[in-house]
């Protein structure tokens, strides 16, 4: 197993044990030697595929070197040199992610051995991480054509909603980096946000494309495109975290919206978020019911619906951004 590719450390104060280390490794390893853990702790740069410690040393002991080296790289594997058959601290390193220890005085094969065997699992561990990272990839890429083809299925019946869907989702991961939600969180309401309209596939077309005021029955009916979506959805787990937006994202915090009437903080933060975008996108956009307004008016109305339609304090957050995004140009690009 050995190349000279691997970077082996070896990390003991005394400067006897490091060359007799450095002897048997050398023709394998790239071998490097230090006195104390400091200079290798110290430098974020160095980049070993194992490490030999000793496991006493003066300015620091060699398993609370093992916990912060695990800490900042946890795929070096760490092998324990121990002057003692320390039964008790040995096995403590092993608990603490050591993978194992050699006991002074050591053999040449005895060293070449636990390198070797240390290196074949640090290959298997950085192998299934590759696998691990490619499967999610491909889960991730069957994501994409999952959502783009329920995107595609709503713009057949409904062209606006899938426009629409796509320019609040940029939108919503926009305000959503600048507030700190981290990537994660965004990326799972991202999609439930390309989605929140989903529902309208099984609300009937005539009614979507009315022009003209709805009936308070066709009102109903338009009502129940959350909870559609929602249902359609919930067997997903790719955008669980999501699924608020799709299910509440007609809520107002002053209980009057739907489908259940949630009040202020009962509607779940990524919904109210979202509100706020979703209705900003409709307002600038011109509707067969109504005319268009321009980004400042949007961003006015929103001011304005602080506390009845959204969560004030949420809007507080979010209209500064808005006029940024309004001054840059960008609202008019989306
Ligand atoms: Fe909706």
């Amino acid at each position: 197993m050995g190349n000279k590719e691997t970077t082996v450390f070896v990390l003991d104060d005394e400067k006897s044990v490091q060359e007799s280390m450095r002897m048997i490794l050398k023709d394998k390893y790239k071998v490097f030697t230090f006195n104390c853990p400091e200079e290798i702790l110290a430098d974020p740069s160095l980049d070993p595929d194992l490490i030999f410690t000793d496991i006493r040393m003066f300015s620091m002991s060699g398993l609370e070197f093992l916990e912060k080296i695990k800490k900042t790289k946890p795929q070096v594997e760490v092998v324990m040199i121990t002057a003692y058959p320390d039964l008790s601290s040995s096995l403590q390193a092993l608990r603490s992610g050591a993978f194992d220890y050699i006991v002074k005085p050591f053999g040449k094969d005895q060293v070449l051995e636990a390198a070797e065997r240390a290196l074949r699992k640090r290959n298997q561990v950085i192998e299934s991480s590759r696998m691990i990272r490619d499967l999610r990839q491909a889960i991730d890429l069957n994501y994409e054509a999952t959502t783009q083809a329920l995107v595609l299925a709503v713009d057949a019946k409904d062209s606006y909603t899938a426009e629409h869907s796509r320019r609040t989702s940029e939108l919503l991961v926009e305000l959503g980096k600048r507030i700190g939600i981290s990537d994660s969180k965004l990326t799972s309401y991202k999609r439930a946000a390309e989605l929140h309209d989903i529902g309208k596939i099984g609300i009937e077309e005539n009614i979507l494309r009315k022009k003209g005021p709805l009936t308070p029955f066709e009102l109903e009916k338009i009502k129940q495109h959350p909870l559609i979506g929602y249902q359609i959805l919930r067997p997903t787990t790719f955008l669980r975290e999501g699924l608020d937006i799709v299910l509440h994202h007609h809520e107002r915090y002053d209980e009057t919206g739907y489908p259940e009437g949630l009040k202020g903080k009962e509607i779940p933060f990524p919904a109210r978020l979202f509100a706020v975008i979703d209705t900003y996108d409709a307002m600038t956009t011109e509707r067969c019911y109504r005319n268009k307004l321009s980004p400042g008016e949007a961003i006015e109305e929103i001011t304005k619906a602080k506390g009845k339609q959204f969560d004030p304090s949420l809007a507080d957050l979010l209209v500064p951004h808005f006029l940024e995004f309004e001054k840059s140009g960008y609202l008019y690009r989306l």
